[in-house]
């Protein structure tokens, strides 16, 4: 290990990894290049198109989705991170959200679509009603250059009205 190293425990998708790094090493990078896992997805690199967006627990007990380019993969020591891989069944079955996304035509070339399946799961699952406006403030740091957004909004809700139906008495 060099000086400018660090070693740290990481729990990805429930796996339990044992990572060294540079202290400037992206977690994405880290995910994707040392630990093989390429769901999220390298766009701008610079925290603005929400390709590389994954759910992580950093210790504070509180999941919430980030850019996993923006945040040093060391700041994540000991803590957990979903990708898009642990979003589905451990099978590969299709979350419900996947399954609305594939419904509704709202994935075209796939670069942005891990992230926004990211987002709107971790929306649905502290909002089970969102409104509109809800979903589009959700979906902010979200970009797609192909669908122009409006199959992934209607998406999204076809996914909340399906679980709102399925918990219903
Ligand atoms: S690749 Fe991380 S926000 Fe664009
Ligand atoms: S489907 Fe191509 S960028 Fe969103």
């Amino acid at each position: 290990m060099t000086p400018d190293e660090v070693a740290f425990e990481l729990t990805v998708d429930g796996v339990r990894h044992e990572v060294t790094a540079r202290w400037s090493e992206s977690l994405l990078t880290v995910l994707r290049d040392r630990l093989g896992v390429r769901g999220p997805k390298t766009g701008c690199a610079h925290g603005r198109c929400g390709a590389c967006a994954v759910r992580a627990d950093l210790g504070d007990g509180a999941p919430h989705v980030l850019c996993a380019c923006l945040v040093p993969a060391a700041t994540a020591a000991g803590g957990s991170v979903a990708t898009i891989a642990s979003i589905g069944g451990p099978d590969g079955e299709l979350s419900d959200v996947q399954e609305a996304f594939l419904a509704e035509g709202a994935v075209q070339c796939g670069i942005c679509t891990a992230g926004f399946v990211t987002a709107a799961t971790e929306l649905l699952e502290t909002n089970p009603d969102p409104t509109r406006t809800e979903i589009e403030a959700a979906l902010y740091g979200n970009l797609c250059r192909c669908t122009g957004y409006g199959r992934i909004v209607a998406a999204v809700e076809a996914a909340a009205r399906t679980r709102r139906q399925q918990e219903a008495p």
